[in-house]
């Protein structure tokens, strides 16, 4: 059962009546309800992560959004301890899965793992890449590549039916980023199958994956040093060449795989999830295919209503603090979620309803989907634009498409953290 829920984390459900875990079947199966439930029960729920430690759910959108911007929540954990020493809750649960050491400090050294001044240093080295009027003047290219998969989709038909995922959502993303960060086109289908490997939370597949995808990178970027580019992998090259303090080797790796792996696994299944969405909604997928132009604005609303990422990372109070009445200790866990913020009818009319024209135009988009505060999503503005692209050229190429199977029969990979299909099958029309 390849979608099955792995042992190593349902282990500790259960454990501790009243304690919402993470894993619980309630919160992986229907996380909107799951999660909308404990908003209402309150602002602040105590619960469990996967390795059975306890955190805080931070569930309703004004303090999650408080949350995300309050300095006095770091995202590494060593700043709120006071010291280094004991394991934050994710190294735990990853050393349980047998990471070896070396591989296990590139994932410590993310961006968004890191605090102030760090976390400034890393956002300003890659963030040059991701302005409005980059990510804009890659617009053609993108819809090149849209128009390419999107055109050679019935060559993937069997029996009329299509599997989205598998030859329009994750090759678009992948595309782009990759040739973005400069990733050779010959090496893109391994990546995609290491994202798949990271996001099952398969013990085994991590432990494989993982040391073979830092070692490929560190091998990437000595090739690359040779023949210098316009990628973003050259630029940091340069950047490091100019200045070692600004970009360890390890730090430089984990940058890379960050880019990739972030800019391809969420966006694939926004532009699942959003499809899906909107052919379960024909009222709203006749506003959109009437007026094109509606595109920044339902894709505010798609990545509200069924965003891919369902919380932040973890937040860890580096002193004690008050939540909405709450008292959370020095060094406690916090986990703003973002499912439950991004449905919380004290900022939203009628928050279940999909409603493409809820965010009036021109104005910034009103959710959390990308998060808030110092690490709001890096590659939000590319990740929008390629929804722009995606939901309106998949109708005009297609203007019969619908779903082959029936709404219930989608299924959904049973993660916490991510609102993911396994599959979407569509008939072209
Ligand atoms: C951060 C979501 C696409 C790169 C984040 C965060 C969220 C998020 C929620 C904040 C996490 C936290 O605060 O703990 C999404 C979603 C995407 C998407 C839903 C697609 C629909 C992308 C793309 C890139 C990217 C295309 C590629 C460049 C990053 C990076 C960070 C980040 C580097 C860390 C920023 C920092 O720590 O300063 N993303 N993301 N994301 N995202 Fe995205």
């Amino acid at each position: 059962e390849p979608n099955a829920v792995p042992a190593a984390f349902s282990a500790h459900v259960g454990k501790h009546p009243g304690e919402p875990n993470v894993m619980d079947p309630t919160l992986l199966t229907d996380p909107f309800s799951g999660y909308g439930a404990l908003r209402e029960q309150g602002p602040v729920v105590r619960g469990r992560f996967l390795d059975d430690s306890p955190i805080w759910f931070i569930t309703r959108f004004d303090d999650v959004r408080a949350v995300l911007r309050d300095p006095r929540f770091a995202n590494d954990r060593s700043h709120a301890s006071g010291s280094a020493e004991g394991e934050d809750p994710l190294t735990r649960t990853l050393r349980t899965f047998g990471i070896p050491e070396g591989t296990k400090q590139h994932l410590t050294e993310s961006i968004l793992n890191k605090d102030a001044p760090d976390h400034s240093r890393l956002r300003r080295l890659v963030s040059r890449a991701f302005t409005a009027r980059r990510i804009n003047a890659l617009r053609p290219r993108v819809e090149q590549i849209t128009d390419e998969l999107l055109r050679r989709l019935p060559e993937h038909a069997e029996d009329g039916v299509v599997d989205l995922i598998e030859h329009f959502t994750y090759p678009l993303p992948i595309t782009v980023i990759c040739e973005l960060v400069g990733i050779p086109e010959e090496d893109r289908v391994q990546w995609r199958s290491w994202g798949a490997d990271l996001v099952s939370m398969e013990p085994e597949r991590l432990g494989r994956s993982l040391p073979l995808m830092v070692e490929h990178i560190h091998e990437l970027i000595g090739r690359r040093r040779a023949a210098l580019t316009d990628d973003l992998l050259s630029d940091l090259i340069r950047a490091q060449d100019e200045d070692g303090d600004r970009l360890s080797d390890t730090e430089m790796a984990t940058m890379v795989f960050t880019l990739v792996l972030a800019g391809h696994e969420t966006t694939a299944h926004l532009l699942a999830n959003g499809t899906a969405a909107l052919l379960t909604h024909p009222d709203q997928l006749r506003l959109l295919r009437e007026d094109p132009e509606l595109a920044p604005r339902a894709v505010h609303e798609l990545m509200r209503w069924c965003g891919p990422v369902q919380g932040t990372q973890l937040r860890y109070a580096t002193e004690d603090v008050e939540i909405a009445g709450v008292r959370i200790a020095k060094g406690d866990a916090v986990q703003p979620i973002l499912v439950s913020a991004n449905f919380d009818p004290r900022h939203y009319d009628d928050p279940d309803r999909l409603d493409l024209t809820r965010h009036p135009a021109g104005q910034p988009e009103n959710h959390v989907g990308f998060g808030h505060g110092m690490h709001y999503c890096l590659g939000a503005t590319l990740a929008r634009q390629e929804g722009e692209v995606a939901f309106n050229r998949l109708l005009a190429h297609y203007p019969d498409l619908s779903l082959a199977v029936a709404p219930e029969e989608l299924v959904r990979l049973p993660r916490p953290g991510s609102w993911r299909l396994t599959a979407l099958p569509l008939r072209l029309g």
